[in-house]
């Protein structure tokens, strides 16, 4: 086996009861557990894969998920909640894989180095020296009007030492950043220890608000300039922080101001990534 699933299970959770499964290879650890979750398994239920053959990024991209090096994992969730709320837990899983990494990342790090720290990339990319280290894709199944799961799918780049190409300006590893390897369960353990908390604290209120503090302070595009990709036209701002809802407040050049929802559209600074 090439990750101790007994430690990962070992996790402290108080919330969900974690189950965690794992496979050395799965088309999408997404298409896994949304598999799992049409056969009726419980809120908790987690599917970790060493390699994905069709791994899933957002906005139809391919999530390139060779094994050996890096975290592919979902979460399956049954929140009693409104389908219009779903798109929240996207940026509460954001947080909690920012948290996760910036713990990991600064627990491996020399304290004598210069440390930085992990921030997000509005809705829910980590980036690391403004590098993106992980990205979040959730997906969510109805039953009829009703919502019957979400999944929330984490890849987390931890030992990776090189990227592809088109990617290597914009994509960085825990172990590139920290210049130590990394064990993939401890990165695991911590993010669903930090999920745990968040999920939580989403469902007390069923939006952002005990969150948003912490969220707009690791939020990298914070006070940035920033073009925002709309598909219905792009446009420039700058971003002032989410609301309760995660929309994205960008005050814009002509004085007005926005809030943007994630959807279709993603954010890009100016100068390049973030
Ligand atoms: C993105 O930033 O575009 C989102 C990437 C999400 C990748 C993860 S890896 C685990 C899970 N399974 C998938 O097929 N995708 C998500």
């Amino acid at each position: 086996m090439i990750m101790k699933i007994d430690d990962i299970n070992s996790c402290s959770s108080s919330f969900l009861n974690y189950a965690v499964l794992y496979k050395e290879e799965v088309d999408s650890t997404n298409l896994w557990i949304k598999q799992l979750a049409k056969e009726g398994a419980p809120e908790g239920t987690v599917t970790i894969a060493d390699a994905q053959t069709a791994g899933r990024g957002r906005l139809g991209r391919v999530w390139a998920s060779e094994g050996g090096h890096s975290v592919y994992m979902s979460i399956l969730l049954r929140p009693q909640i409104a389908p219009e709320q779903a798109s929240m837990l996207t940026l509460a899983a954001g947080l909690a894989a920012a948290k996760a990494c910036d713990q990991i990342y600064k627990m491996h790090t020399d304290a004598n180095a210069p440390v930085s720290s992990a921030q997000i990339k509005w809705p829910n990319d980590v980036v690391l020296s403004g590098k993106k280290v992980c990205g979040i894709l959730t997906e969510m199944g109805m039953d009829g009007a009703k919502i019957a799961y979400v999944v929330v799918g984490i890849g987390i780049n931890v030992n990776a030492e090189a990227f592809p190409e088109e990617i290597r300006h914009t994509a960085t590893s825990l172990a590139l950043e920290s210049g130590v390897q990394i064990s993939r369960e401890e990165v695991i353990k911590a993010v669903l220890t930090e999920f745990d908390h968040c999920y939580k604290q989403f469902l007390e209120t069923g939006n952002l608000a005990n969150l948003l503090l912490e969220y707009n302070e690791m939020l990298v595009n914070r006070n940035r300039e920033i073009r925002v990709l709309d598909p219905k036209g792009e446009y420039g701002g700058v971003a002032a922080g989410i609301n309760e809802k995660g929309e994205l407040i960008v005050n814009k050049k002509d004085g007005t101001c926005t809030e943007v929802y994630a959807g279709e559209v993603s954010v890009r600074g100016i100068y390049g990534y973030v």
